[in-house]
């Protein structure tokens, strides 16, 4: 376990709030292990009905740690970051996300994951998977460019174009920005809490019906993304990437044919 991720229960609901607010909520392999494990647990509890998953009012997250990419990249699909993938990927239950402030990279590719998402209008999302010397994860480079077109989807996953809550909500990737960070937290809290008032197995199954068109196209996806952003890891471009973010310098890329 640990200290950076808090679990709450409040009736039906279980609050997964990263709480790492000095690294900007970034992802340790335990945190992802922690999350992992109340995912799936979640499943299996009938007293759960639905999760919601936040890192605040202030921060989502600055996606994975930066530093243990650099220590540790994961080497294999069993890897705690490539389990959670999996964990929320199957999850039964439905998941609320609520997001203000950033997110990056895998704060902004799990979104697509979730059932329900509400954001800060000043929320600030970004996918620099490229920059990084690394490549589109989680599913995005099948669900983005479906979602919004090619040409929109390589400038959020090519460039990585940041956005704002207001454009995640207008282009369908969150279902409404609020004011600030605290009104979002209430609202994905109040719509998240809804769950309870349902009758759990209809929800799932109908969750389950929403998913199914593509879902192994997605799955195989998914697995071929991990594996490349596995290898990419490794190569002398994200090296000198993720050390440049470490260092606070620019990244020089001008040594790469
Ligand atoms: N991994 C490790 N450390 C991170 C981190 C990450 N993903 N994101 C932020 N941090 C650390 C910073 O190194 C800094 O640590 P320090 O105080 O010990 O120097 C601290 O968190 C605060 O970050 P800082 O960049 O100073 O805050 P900011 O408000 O100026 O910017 C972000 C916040 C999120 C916009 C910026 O940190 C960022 O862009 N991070 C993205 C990292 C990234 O590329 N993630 C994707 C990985 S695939």
């Amino acid at each position: 376990m640990t200290e950076f991720v808090r679990v709450e229960r409040e009736a039906g609901l279980l609050t997964l709030c990263l709480s790492r607010p000095d690294k900007k909520n970034a992802l340790t392999r335990a945190m992802y292990s922690a999350m992992s494990e109340a995912l799936l647990a979640a499943d299996a509890d009938s007293s759960v009905r639905a999760v919601l998953l936040t890192g605040g009012a202030e921060c989502f997250t600055s996606g994975n740690d930066v530093a243990d990419f650099l220590q540790a990249p994961p080497t294999s699909l069993d890897s705690p970051v490539f389990a959670f993938m999996r964990a929320l990927f199957e999850l039964k239950k439905p998941i609320v996300a609520a997001v203000a402030g950033p997110a990056v990279g895998i704060g902004t590719t799990l979104l697509l994951h979730c059932d329900l998402v509400y954001v800060s209008r000043d929320a600030k999302l970004k996918m620099p998977f490229v920059s990084l010397g690394l490549c589109p994860e989680f599913g995005s480079s099948l669900i983005l460019p479906r979602l919004l077109g090619h040409a929109k989807a390589a400038e959020l996953l090519l460039l990585g174009e940041a956005f704002t809550g207001a454009q995640a909500a207008e282009w369908g990737i969150a279902n409404a920005a609020l004011e600030d960070g605290p009104a979002t937290l209430a609202k994905a809290r109040e719509m998240a809490l809804r769950f309870s008032q349902l009758p759990p197995s209809a929800v799932e199954v109908s969750k389950r019906l929403m998913q199914a068109p593509g879902r192994e196209e997605l799955r195989r996806v998914i697995i071929e993304e991990g594996e490349l952003f596995g290898q990419r890891l490794r190569t002398p471009e994200a090296i000198e990437a993720l050390s440049a973010f470490m260092q606070r310098r620019k990244a020089d890329f001008s040594k790469f044919g």
